[in-house]
């Protein structure tokens, strides 16, 4: 394996930045309560460190989507591996994401909270690469903690390959093609 992971983001900088969207967000929703759905695995410690960043009340759904046929390729096709618990109808809902990329996956996940009648359906997402967004897709990202660009990468929750999920800052992996 010829790949590196080199540190894009640190811990500090990753927690400074979800301690002001907290800040945001608990500004934004003033006087009322908001439903995070997670979207697992991905979103976990993001979710985690989020909600306490939240002064208000506040409830929790996990779900979770496939997206990826592949390693590091977005299939396009979006399927329910674990579905929420707790009906939305009437939820102010906040999606929380690890990285938006092609946006399919949002895109999806939208539609189908609003046809389950949420009140409202923001978008939390700690990474999102612009540039890598479908050309059919047209979403909009309420919150983000950072761009970046179209590069691979892990840490914060997010895998390559399932692995390295738990590294603390935000690692950027180069020389896969050299595989
Ligand atoms: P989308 O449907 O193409 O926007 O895919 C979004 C999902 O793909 C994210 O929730 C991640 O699980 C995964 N993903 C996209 N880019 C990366 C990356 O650079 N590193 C790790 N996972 C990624
Ligand atoms: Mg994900």
């Amino acid at each position: 394996m010829a790949y590196r992971i080199e540190e894009m983001i640190s811990e500090e900088d990753v927690n400074n930045r979800i301690r002001e969207l907290g800040e945001q967000i608990t500004r934004d929703y003033a006087g009322r309560s908001v439903r995070l759905v997670c979207i697992l695995r991905g979103a976990v410690f993001f979710m985690c460190e989020l909600a306490k960043r939240i002064e208000l009340p506040v409830t929790f759904d996990f779900m979770s989507v496939s997206s990826y046929g592949s390693k590091t390729t977005s299939s396009g096709i979006v399927r329910i591996i674990k579905d929420l618990e707790e009906p939305l109808t009437g939820e102010d809902v906040i999606v929380v994401e690890d990285i938006i990329d092609s946006g399919r996956t949002l895109s999806f996940l939208k539609d189908l909270f609003r046809s389950r009648g949420a009140a409202s359906i923001r978008v939390c997402t700690l990474l999102d690469k612009p540039s890598r967004r479908a050309p059919e897709i047209d979403i909009e990202v309420d919150y983000k903690g950072f761009e970046v660009p179209d590069q691979f990468v892990v840490g914060w929750g997010m895998d390559y390959d399932q692995r390295y999920r738990n590294l603390p800052y935000i690692g950027v992996i180069t020389g896969l093609e050299e595989e």
